[in-house]
């Protein structure tokens, strides 16, 4: 599945919005035209948001008309505010945009620059599919066979591009490895990426998928129903509290409860170090318009207040172990993950101020 590509100047992608319905691909132009598809939700996920937004500054890059090198410098500087400035929880956005202002230290040549981000775009795009092939054969060996796995939200292909994902990703190949194995898919309210993208997304894979709405999983829990929940991740803090879509933080209280396993699997791109604990993890609030309107028709009183986080965060203890893609890690979490992702403090401001660190 190509969910993103390059190609001559554009970023072609997969309108995530229009799914299942209708397949469109939409050819992106311009950096602002990228920072509006993050942000309207025509591609997302962690790990494709990354990608898409370092294409897009390499594609901004491109369209600077300067060869003066600090005019050029500023404005590529202007293009990274401004897509970081897209999404705020998926840390992936800001590992990527950091990973590519570095380059504008490479040289004096703009020309050359130019040339060198795109270059980088592409890395960070192959980096982030080799990530989800190894993911998803260590998360594989985490799920028994004849099992019943929940999973929330889309941590598949269309999140992360490539064929795998990964939570997704872990249960497509335990299904290619010939496990017996059924999924239940939440609905994910309020924007429905459950429904319209991981159950299309579990079909074509071909594997025997039940979709449910949020509220039921308590109660298939409750029956012995599901042997584990796997689930992607936008955030994970050092000390292993985990950042991920709204209602995730539900599941695993109640994964606890009814003691069924709760696996995060990201790649370590998604790992922050520099962020200590869930409780400093900025949360995306979006419009209340997506609670009180239903594909566009209003299913609320009009005057009702909503409120609309769009990820929640949830505490290292609920969180049975975090696949990625250089190991699994488990608890004591600040400890197993500082040895698969090193303590470097991320800061893009300081990146984009003071230059690359060593
Ligand atoms: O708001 P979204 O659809 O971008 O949220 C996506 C998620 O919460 C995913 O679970 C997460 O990004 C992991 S994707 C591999």
């Amino acid at each position: 599945m190509e969910v993103v590509k390059w190609t001559e100047g554009k970023i072609r992608i997969l309108d995530q919005t229009r799914l299942p319905a209708d397949e469109v691909y939409l050819d992106l132009s311009t950096y602002q035209e990228v920072g509006a598809a993050i942000k309207e939700m025509k591609v997302r996920g962690a790990p494709i948001i990354g990608i898409v937004a370092a294409y897009g500054l390499a594609l901004g890059a491109f369209g600077l008309s300067t060869n003066r090198q600090q005019e050029f410098v500023d404005g590529v500087i202007d293009i990274a505010r401004s897509l970081l400035a897209t999404r705020p929880t998926a840390v992936n956005l800001f590992q990527a945009i950091e990973r590519m202002t570095a380059v504008l230290h490479n040289g004096p040549d703009p020309e050359l620059v130019r040339q060198a981000l795109l270059e980088e775009a592409r890395q960070i795009h192959k980096d982030e599919e080799d990530n989800t092939v190894i993911i998803s054969n260590l998360g594989a060996e985490l799920i028994e066979d004849g099992y019943t796995i929940l999973t929330h939200c889309n941590a598949g292909a269309l999140a992360t591009s490539g064929d795998h994902g990964t939570a997704l990703g872990a249960i497509k190949a335990a299904h290619l490895k010939g496990k017996q194995i059924k999924v239940f898919a939440n609905e994910t309210r309020p924007l429905l990426q459950g429904s319209r993208l991981t159950a299309w997304e579990l079909l074509r894979a071909g594997i025997d998928t039940t979709l449910i709405t949020d509220s039921m999983a308590g109660h298939f829990m409750s029956q012995s129903a599901i042997d584990c929940v796997v689930v992607g991740a936008d955030r994970i803090a050092a000390n292993g509290d985990v950042a991920n879509k709204i209602g995730t933080y539900s599941l695993a209280v109640l994964a606890r409860a009814n003691r069924v396993p709760f696996y995060v699997a990201a790649p370590t791109t998604t790992i922050d170090m520099s962020t200590r604990s869930g409780k400093l993890i900025p949360i995306e609030y979006r419009s209340p318009d997506e609670v009180t309107l239903f594909h566009g028709v209003q299913t609320a009183p009009e005057d009702i207040k909503a409120a609309n986080p769009a990820f929640d965060v949830t505490p290292n203890r609920y969180v049975t172990a975090i696949i990625t893609e250089k190991g699994i890690a488990r608890r004591p979490y600040r400890q197993s993950l500082s040895q698969l992702r090193p303590a470097r403090p991320l800061s893009v401001e300081a990146q984009i101020e003071g230059g690359p660190r060593g």
